[in-house]
Protein backbone atom coordinates (compact mmCIF):
# COMPACT_ATOMS: atom_id res chain seq x y z
CA UNK A 1 0.00 0.00 0.00
CA UNK A 2 1.18 3.41 -0.53
CA UNK A 3 1.96 5.36 2.46
CA UNK A 4 0.26 9.06 2.51
CA UNK A 5 3.22 12.31 2.28
CA UNK A 6 2.59 12.30 6.34
CA UNK A 7 3.37 8.91 6.81
CA UNK A 8 6.08 8.59 4.68
CA UNK A 9 7.31 12.37 6.05
CA UNK A 10 6.77 10.37 9.95
CA UNK A 11 8.95 7.16 8.81
CA UNK A 12 11.86 9.23 7.08
CA UNK A 13 11.98 11.06 10.14
CA UNK A 14 12.42 8.32 11.94
CA UNK A 15 15.35 7.10 10.28
CA UNK A 16 16.84 10.00 10.31
CA UNK A 17 16.93 10.15 13.69
CA UNK A 18 18.38 6.70 13.83
CA UNK A 19 22.40 6.51 13.45
CA UNK A 20 22.13 3.55 11.31
CA UNK A 21 20.68 5.49 8.88
CA UNK A 22 23.35 7.88 8.92
CA UNK A 23 26.03 5.11 8.26
CA UNK A 24 28.27 5.90 5.09
CA UNK A 25 27.82 3.55 2.42
CA UNK A 26 24.57 1.17 3.57
CA UNK A 27 21.50 3.45 3.58
CA UNK A 28 20.31 1.65 6.82
CA UNK A 29 21.62 -0.82 8.70
CA UNK A 30 18.75 -1.13 11.75
CA UNK A 31 15.27 -0.46 9.68
CA UNK A 32 15.16 -3.34 7.39
CA UNK A 33 13.89 -1.63 4.10
CA UNK A 34 14.73 -2.86 0.81
CA UNK A 35 16.28 -0.17 -0.93
CA UNK A 36 13.14 0.17 -3.59
CA UNK A 37 10.86 0.51 -0.67
CA UNK A 38 12.93 3.03 0.95
CA UNK A 39 13.14 5.01 -2.12
CA UNK A 40 8.92 4.87 -2.08
CA UNK A 41 8.56 5.99 1.43
CA UNK A 42 11.50 9.24 0.28
CA UNK A 43 9.42 10.05 -2.90
CA UNK A 44 6.07 10.23 -1.30
CA UNK A 45 7.51 12.81 1.28
CA UNK A 46 8.48 15.37 -1.33
CA UNK A 47 6.60 18.17 -2.37
CA UNK A 48 6.35 17.11 -5.67
CA UNK A 49 3.95 17.56 -8.18
CA UNK A 50 1.40 15.16 -8.74
CA UNK A 51 2.59 14.74 -12.72
CA UNK A 52 5.90 14.41 -11.21
CA UNK A 53 5.22 11.93 -8.62
CA UNK A 54 3.06 9.66 -11.34
CA UNK A 55 5.82 9.84 -13.84
CA UNK A 56 8.05 8.63 -11.36
CA UNK A 57 6.51 5.92 -10.34
CA UNK A 58 5.69 5.12 -13.93
CA UNK A 59 9.55 5.28 -14.61
CA UNK A 60 10.02 3.21 -11.74
CA UNK A 61 7.15 0.22 -13.25
CA UNK A 62 9.30 0.76 -16.65
CA UNK A 63 12.59 -0.58 -14.67
CA UNK A 64 10.90 -2.73 -13.03
CA UNK A 65 9.56 -4.17 -16.10
CA UNK A 66 13.40 -4.54 -17.55
CA UNK A 67 14.54 -5.53 -14.56
CA UNK A 68 12.06 -8.42 -13.38
CA UNK A 69 12.71 -10.76 -16.81
CA UNK A 70 16.68 -9.75 -16.80
CA UNK A 71 17.04 -10.56 -12.95
CA UNK A 72 14.83 -14.04 -13.57
CA UNK A 73 17.05 -15.27 -16.44
CA UNK A 74 20.03 -14.79 -14.63
CA UNK A 75 21.47 -11.44 -16.02
CA UNK A 76 21.60 -9.21 -13.15
CA UNK A 77 21.43 -9.40 -9.20
CA UNK A 78 19.10 -8.35 -6.88
CA UNK A 79 21.01 -5.72 -5.60
CA UNK A 80 21.40 -4.36 -8.49
CA UNK A 81 18.30 -4.51 -9.11
CA UNK A 82 17.09 -3.16 -6.17
CA UNK A 83 19.76 -0.15 -7.20
CA UNK A 84 18.31 0.30 -10.20
CA UNK A 85 14.75 0.83 -9.27
CA UNK A 86 15.80 3.02 -6.09
CA UNK A 87 17.39 4.80 -9.13
CA UNK A 88 14.29 5.09 -11.31
CA UNK A 89 11.63 5.98 -8.48
CA UNK A 90 14.05 8.98 -7.27
CA UNK A 91 15.56 10.03 -10.72
CA UNK A 92 13.59 13.57 -10.94
CA UNK A 93 13.66 14.03 -6.26
CA UNK A 94 15.54 16.93 -7.41
CA UNK A 95 12.84 19.12 -8.63
CA UNK A 96 11.45 19.26 -5.19
CA UNK A 97 15.07 20.63 -3.87
CA UNK A 98 15.83 23.26 -6.20
CA UNK A 99 19.48 24.63 -5.84
CA UNK A 100 21.62 24.10 -8.60
CA UNK A 101 19.78 24.90 -11.72
CA UNK A 102 19.52 21.04 -12.59
CA UNK A 103 17.34 19.24 -11.02
CA UNK A 104 19.99 16.23 -11.18
CA UNK A 105 22.28 17.63 -9.45
CA UNK A 106 19.83 18.69 -7.02
CA UNK A 107 18.46 15.17 -6.01
CA UNK A 108 22.02 13.13 -6.29
CA UNK A 109 23.02 16.32 -3.88
CA UNK A 110 19.66 15.73 -1.67
CA UNK A 111 20.37 12.00 -1.75
CA UNK A 112 24.10 12.00 -0.94
CA UNK A 113 23.06 14.46 2.09
CA UNK A 114 20.22 11.61 3.38
CA UNK A 115 23.41 9.10 3.03
CA UNK A 116 22.01 7.51 0.44
CA UNK A 117 24.99 4.66 -1.70
CA UNK A 118 27.51 6.61 -3.96
CA UNK A 119 26.11 4.33 -6.81
CA UNK A 120 22.41 5.46 -6.52
CA UNK A 121 23.76 9.15 -5.99
CA UNK A 122 25.68 8.45 -9.10
CA UNK A 123 22.92 7.15 -11.27
CA UNK A 124 20.48 9.91 -10.33
CA UNK A 125 23.23 12.76 -10.73
CA UNK A 126 24.04 11.36 -14.68
CA UNK A 127 20.29 10.10 -15.68
CA UNK A 128 19.11 10.73 -18.88
CA UNK A 129 20.60 13.92 -20.65
CA UNK A 130 21.55 15.67 -17.40
CA UNK A 131 25.61 15.72 -18.64
CA UNK A 132 24.30 17.34 -21.63
CA UNK A 133 21.92 19.68 -20.08
CA UNK A 134 24.27 20.46 -17.38
CA UNK A 135 26.53 21.75 -20.46
CA UNK A 136 24.00 23.25 -22.35
CA UNK A 137 23.04 25.48 -19.27
CA UNK A 138 26.75 26.44 -18.42
CA UNK A 139 26.41 25.55 -14.74
CA UNK A 140 30.12 24.78 -13.02
CA UNK A 141 29.17 21.73 -12.00
CA UNK A 142 31.56 18.25 -12.56
CA UNK A 143 29.57 15.79 -12.82
CA UNK A 144 32.31 12.90 -12.82
CA UNK A 145 34.59 15.05 -9.74
CA UNK A 146 31.48 15.04 -7.62
CA UNK A 147 29.06 12.42 -7.94
CA UNK A 148 31.71 9.46 -10.02
CA UNK A 149 30.53 7.87 -12.77
CA UNK A 150 27.21 5.71 -13.08
CA UNK A 151 28.08 1.81 -14.67
CA UNK A 152 26.77 2.24 -18.35
CA UNK A 153 24.32 -0.69 -18.51
CA UNK A 154 22.75 1.26 -15.50
CA UNK A 155 22.71 3.99 -16.84
CA UNK A 156 21.11 3.06 -20.36
CA UNK A 157 18.52 1.16 -18.11
CA UNK A 158 16.98 4.42 -16.23
CA UNK A 159 17.37 6.61 -19.81
CA UNK A 160 15.38 3.73 -21.43
CA UNK A 161 13.25 3.67 -18.52
CA UNK A 162 12.92 7.92 -18.14
CA UNK A 163 12.34 8.19 -22.36
CA UNK A 164 9.64 5.27 -22.33
CA UNK A 165 7.16 6.92 -19.70
CA UNK A 166 4.88 9.92 -20.31
CA UNK A 167 4.81 12.73 -17.93
CA UNK A 168 1.96 11.73 -16.24
CA UNK A 169 3.45 7.92 -15.84
CA UNK A 170 2.10 6.10 -18.92
CA UNK A 171 4.11 4.04 -20.67
CA UNK A 172 4.52 5.38 -24.13
CA UNK A 173 7.34 5.09 -26.94
CA UNK A 174 10.30 7.00 -27.04
CA UNK A 175 9.45 8.66 -30.12
CA UNK A 176 6.15 9.91 -28.67
CA UNK A 177 7.94 11.12 -25.67
CA UNK A 178 11.03 13.02 -27.64
CA UNK A 179 7.78 14.48 -29.74
CA UNK A 180 6.02 15.50 -26.02
CA UNK A 181 9.58 17.02 -25.09
CA UNK A 182 9.32 19.09 -28.23
CA UNK A 183 6.29 19.82 -27.68
CA UNK A 184 6.88 21.34 -23.96
CA UNK A 185 9.92 23.57 -24.63
CA UNK A 186 10.64 26.62 -26.65
CA UNK A 187 13.38 25.85 -29.64
CA UNK A 188 15.64 27.87 -27.95
CA UNK A 189 15.84 25.97 -24.24
CA UNK A 190 18.67 24.08 -23.01
CA UNK A 191 16.34 21.15 -22.42
CA UNK A 192 15.94 20.71 -26.24
CA UNK A 193 19.88 21.68 -27.18
CA UNK A 194 20.50 18.63 -24.44
CA UNK A 195 18.31 16.71 -26.22
CA UNK A 196 19.41 16.93 -30.18
CA UNK A 197 23.42 16.79 -28.28
CA UNK A 198 22.04 13.26 -27.03
CA UNK A 199 20.54 11.73 -29.62
CA UNK A 200 23.62 9.30 -30.28
CA UNK A 201 23.86 7.75 -26.94
CA UNK A 202 20.43 7.83 -26.29
CA UNK A 203 20.18 5.44 -29.13
CA UNK A 204 23.46 3.65 -27.85
CA UNK A 205 21.28 3.18 -24.32
CA UNK A 206 18.67 1.52 -26.03
CA UNK A 207 20.78 -0.37 -27.80
CA UNK A 208 22.47 -1.77 -24.91
CA UNK A 209 19.51 -2.45 -23.21
CA UNK A 210 18.55 -4.59 -25.57
CA UNK A 211 21.41 -6.97 -26.27
CA UNK A 212 22.21 -7.03 -22.46
CA UNK A 213 19.30 -7.08 -20.26
CA UNK A 214 17.00 -9.16 -22.90
CA UNK A 215 16.11 -12.83 -22.22
CA UNK A 216 15.84 -13.53 -25.93
CA UNK A 217 18.83 -12.31 -26.91
CA UNK A 218 20.85 -13.87 -24.15
CA UNK A 219 19.20 -17.32 -24.84
CA UNK A 220 19.76 -16.82 -28.71
CA UNK A 221 23.71 -15.91 -27.72
CA UNK A 222 23.85 -19.05 -25.42
FE1 LIG B 1 12.05 11.55 -15.76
Amino acid sequence: MTPTPSQAAATMTAMLDCPGCRLDGAWCTVHPMSMPVLACLILAAQPLHTDRLAHSRGVGEAMRSLVVPAENAGLLTSSTADLWMAAALLHDVGYARPGSGHHAVDGARYLRALGAPAPLVAMVAWHSTAPYEVAARGLEVDLAAEFGRPSPLGAAALWVADFTTSPHGRQISVEERLAEIRCRYPADSPVLAALDASQGDLAASFALVAAQLSPASSTAAA
